[in-house]
């Protein structure tokens, strides 16, 4: 049995803060914003597991309220969510972002993040695909007023429940 989840999510640019994508620190005048590390590409996989499998979304599963959070590494989120997903009997298939920014370059960075969420998630790097656009120029990503990030996860069960065994 298969299922498609889709995650979305955008963090504003910020003078004085880390910037880290999918795990990896990457030099640049600003960081993101956000309670937590503010992973925005771990955010959004989070999103798409979690909605793969009905599980809402990880505002709800890690509500930013809640002080346990605060700048937490996204990391920890991400494995948190892998066990709620494997305890539902999913595992990822394979997984496929974009990231969508302006600045700074990401593509030198790109095999490091894929290292990154493969150690986490425990699946192969070969079945996990990161890329990224520029807007050029266009709205709050051209703007340079922040980065988003889309991201579309397969996970598959051993279940039975479509009666073909896929
Ligand atoms: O229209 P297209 O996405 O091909 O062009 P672009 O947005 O100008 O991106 C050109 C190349 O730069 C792509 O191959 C991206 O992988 C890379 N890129 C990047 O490394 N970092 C970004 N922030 C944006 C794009
Ligand atoms: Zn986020």
């Amino acid at each position: 049995m298969y299922r498609v989840g889709l995650g979305f999510d955008a963090h504003r640019f910020s003078k004085g803060r880390k910037l880290i994508i999918g795990g990896v620190e990457i030099p640049h005048e600003y960081g993101l914003l956000g309670h937590s590390d503010a992973d925005v590409l771990l955010h959004a996989i989070c999103d798409a597991m979690l909605g793969a499998v009905g599980e809402r979304d990880i505002g709800f599963h890690f509500p930013d309220k809640d002080p346990k959070y605060g700048g937490i590494s996204s990391k920890v989120l991400l494995k948190e969510v892998r066990k709620i997903v494997e305890g539902k009997g999913f595992t990822v298939e394979n997984l496929d972002c974009t990231i969508i920014a302006q600045e700074p370059k990401i593509s030198p960075f790109v095999d490091k993040m894929k290292e990154t969420i493969s150690g986490i998630l425990e699946v192969d790097k070969s079945r996990i695909s990161i890329k990224a656009t520029t807007t050029e120029g266009m709205g709050f990503t051209g703007r340079k007023e922040g980065i988003a990030v889309i991201a579309v996860v397969l996970l598959k069960s051993a279940g039975v429940e479509n009666g073909d065994g896929s």
